[in-house]
């Protein structure tokens, strides 16, 4: 399986009802973490891997997605007559020139491994990545697609990108069954959706970030409905395992896991403390505004 990795799926059909009511009309990738939507963050992870096409699984609630990455005509000659260059170029650069953007329709949330399925005939017979934008991870120079991308074309295999995870966690993500390690690669023997603290035999999680064999769409096409009837990619994973290598890739960054309250809450906080324009201010609010009650929250709240 030699080849470059050139195009990224992100799956973005899903109903995202842990954030109801907020995703009624609005997809969870265009909640904002700060002041970029969690696509955007996504897309320029991608970008920054080197990739050339982003490929978008999108459902008929979706249509926010496709017009944030298209041209505004409107809204740049407006920033344009008005002189407002900074925030032209901050239009103008949520899609690098050099990248292409394709919208593939997944006509029901049947799963993230149908989501998957759907973006067959346009990835084709080739390796490809598939990122989650819900898991938002921050990380030095390098992003994570760009540290699995080096292992890919070193290994030459399925990647998985994971965590370690607390024990008492395990029955809440797709779990490893570890063979050998080396440094921060790992063989994987198999791959358990979700299994009981007791029964996992790691704590290494898969989150979201893959680089896939092309083999696997054989192997969504084939398999029944898993856990919540949907078509899930860990089973078809656990079936291309069988015929070839697949790796677990501890990568170097921090998760934040937005698909989730505290998760996005968390995230908010951390980049808004790392963001040019905000963080002094942020900094004084926090340690001088919100920070004087802070050994009494419970307090202030109940007040
Ligand atoms: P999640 O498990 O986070 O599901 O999907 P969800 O439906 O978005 O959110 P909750 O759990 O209801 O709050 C993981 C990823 O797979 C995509 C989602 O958009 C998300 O990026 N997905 C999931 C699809 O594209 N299609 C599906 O049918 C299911």
């Amino acid at each position: 399986m030699s080849s470059k990795i050139k195009k990224v799926v992100f799956p973005v059909a899903g109903l995202g009802t842990r954030f109801l009511p907020a995703t009624k009309a609005n997809p969870k990738e265009m909640l904002p973490i700060v002041d970029k939507p969690l696509i955007q963050y996504a897309a320029e992870e991608a970008a920054s891997a080197g990739v050339e096409e982003l490929i978008f699984v999108t459902s008929s609630s979706k249509r926010a997605i496709e017009d944030h990455f298209d041209k505004n005509y409107e809204l740049e000659a407006e920033l344009e007559k008005k002189g407002k260059d900074d925030m032209l170029a901050i239009v103008r650069g949520v899609v690098p020139s050099n990248i292409t953007c394709v919208y593939v329709r997944q006509p029901e949330a049947l799963g993230l491994g149908h989501a998957v399925l759907c973006a067959k005939p346009v990835v084709g017979d080739e390796p490809f990545a598939v990122i989650l934008a819900d898991d938002l991870i921050y990380t030095g120079e390098k992003c994570v697609l760009g540290q699995m991308i080096s292992v890919f074309n070193d290994r030459n295999c399925s990647i998985l990108g994971v965590e370690e995870v607390p024990h008492d966690e395990t029955d809440k993500y797709g779990i490893v069954d570890p063979e050998e390690s080396d440094g921060r690669i790992t063989h994987v023997r198999n791959i358990v959706e979700k299994p009981a603290p007791a029964d996992a035999r790691s704590n290494l999680a898969v989150v979201g970030r893959y680089i896939l064999s092309p083999g696997i769409f054989s192997h969504l096409e084939k398999i029944p409905r898993g856990a919540g009837g949907e078509i899930q990619l860990t089973d078809a994973i656990e079936r291309l395992l069988q015929d070839e290598q697949v790796l677990a890739y501890r990568f170097e960054g921090k998760r934040y896991d937005c698909g989730s309250k505290l998760g996005y809450l968390k995230a908010t906080v951390e980049f808004a403390l790392l963001h040019p324009e905000l963080r002094e201010e942020f900094i004084e609010y926090l340690e001088t505004g919100f920070g004087q009650h802070v050994g009494n929250i419970r307090q202030v709240i109940n007040d």
